[in-house]
């Protein structure tokens, strides 16, 4: 028998085929029943006429019940009227395993509810279309990168260093030593760039942020290129051509999915460079307007980057912001010492960050005495210091989140629906 999957369906018409899933609903009215199955590529439309099919498939029909795995061979028609445009006229019916009662139903579950049950959530179509969503947006960060003469340099998960501040890290043992989980590869990539050019590196990362946002994961991914002799504003020029990039591919390949999830997609069509730039001076501005509570030099909270993100169709950027409040190794302004050469992009529609970087401290002197401010152990840094030792250089890079990413292409209110198992403060199950 030609097994084949429901994304194909359109190239067999006519011909008999074997289907192999799960039981999305079914439904019968005396001689004809219908089953709706799914096999993870689509869901398909089966139709079983009494005298048609099999008279052992019509009768064991009764027993089905949702998310049953079956097995169904019949031929291939074209029928609007079906999920996918294709229905098949069922002949035989095969029941490998009768499910259980499923625990979930079209009705409103909690949250709490469904991320117990997240390995089974997975199967809905919102959370099938968001994790398509992702993927494409996961073949296109590595295709723009890959397309644009970058090589791919991963970075370690196990570090002897923090690169984001200590108060989120997470410490393990590494034999007899002490080990953190990676906050960035970006101190790692740095090295990347002077041996390759322009780099990137992409692959989970670990904060132990103790904060229940809709924005903050334990566990994400982020890409982070790397690219020797870009100052701040080539680099924001490479962070936006390369948003607009995934945001296109995603608005092109997954159009489907994102009507599934209700996206607005003209809202994603706006997305082209040039995004606007703000200084941090003229955004804190903005803020101060509507949030009594802000004072300049402090960093953004959420409500802060709403503020300024409303303002625009397209992402902004905000550069030089304080270097009291951003990571000890960004260069500052020459002409402006409390100013750092550092840039976040925020996204549309209350999205908020999904980029930070900068251009890097690379002067050796200037780098030993940040390590020291920041209360950073010198003999962790020494082979860092080493870059700035041999053949020191100007460089940029950036790191994006790719579960905020999804987040805002997707249209999603939280992280949580980002990752297939989501890690956040408070929950480590399933
Ligand atoms: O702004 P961050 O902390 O920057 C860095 O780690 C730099 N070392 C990157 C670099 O320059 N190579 O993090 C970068 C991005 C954020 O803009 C956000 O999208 C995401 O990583 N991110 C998180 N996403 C989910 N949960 C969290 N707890 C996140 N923390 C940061
Ligand atoms: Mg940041």
């Amino acid at each position: 028998m030609n097994r084949v999957y429901i994304s194909d369906l359109s190239q067999h018409v006519g011909q008999t085929v074997e289907l192999r899933g799960w039981v999305y609903n079914t439904r019968s009215s005396g001689k004809i029943k219908f089953l709706l199955l799914r096999d993870g590529t689509g869901v398909c439309q089966c139709v079983y006429f009494k005298g048609d099919c099999n008279p052992e498939s019509f009768e064991a029909f009764e027993k089905l019940t949702q998310e049953s795995c079956v097995y169904v061979t019949g031929t291939v028609k074209e029928e609007k009227r079906s999920p996918g445009g294709y229905e098949l006229s069922a002949k035989n019916l095969t029941i490998h395993s009768i499910a259980a009662e499923y625990p979930i139903s079209p009705k409103e579950h909690g949250t709490d509810f469904l991320m117990n049950h997240r390995h089974l959530w997975l199967r809905s179509s919102r959370q099938h279309a968001a994790l398509r969503v992702r993927h494409e947006i996961i073949k296109s960060i590595r295709d723009f990168f890959d397309g644009r003469g970058f090589t791919l340099v991963d970075a370690p998960i196990f570090t002897p260093s923090a690169c984001e501040g200590t108060s989120t890290l997470f410490q393990t043992n590494y034999f007899d030593e002490k080990a953190y989980l990676s906050q960035s590869g970006q101190l790692y990539n740095e090295a990347g760039a002077a041996a390759f050019g322009k780099v990137y590196c992409f692959g989970p990362t670990f904060r132990a942020e103790k904060s229940k946002t809709r924005r903050h994961l334990i566990e994400f991914w982020m890409v982070e290129p790397e690219v020797a002799f870009a100052d701040l504003y080539e680099n924001m020029e490479l962070a936006e051509q390369f948003v607009e990039y995934i945001v296109q591919r995603v608005l092109k390949n997954r159009a489907e999915e994102l009507r599934v999830l209700e996206r607005n997609t003209a809202a994603l069509e706006k997305i082209q460079a040039p995004f606007p730039r703000l200084h941090y001076n003229e955004a804190a501005e903005l803020i101060l307007k509507e949030n009594p509570e802000f004072k300049k030099g402090d960093d953004f909270g959420g409500t802060d980057e709403t503020i300024v993100s409303s303002k625009f169709d397209r992402p902004v950027f905000v550069h030089h912001y304080p270097a009291a409040v951003k990571a000890f190794y960004m260069k500052r302004d020459p002409s402006d010492e409390v100013s750092s050469l550092s840039c976040d992009l925020l996204a549309t529609e209350g999205y908020g960050e999904i980029i930070g970087g900068g251009q890097r401290e690379d002067d050796l002197e200037k780098l030993f005495s940040r390590i020291h401010e920041h209360g950073l152990r010198e003999q962790d840094f020494s082979w860092y210091l080493d870059l700035r030792k041999y053949g020191t250089f100007p460089h940029s890079g950036f790191g994006l989140g790719v579960e905020r990413t999804v987040a805002w292409i997707c249209g999603l209110p939280h992280v949580r629906e980002t990752a297939p198992f989501p890690r956040l403060y408070g929950r480590m199950y399933p």
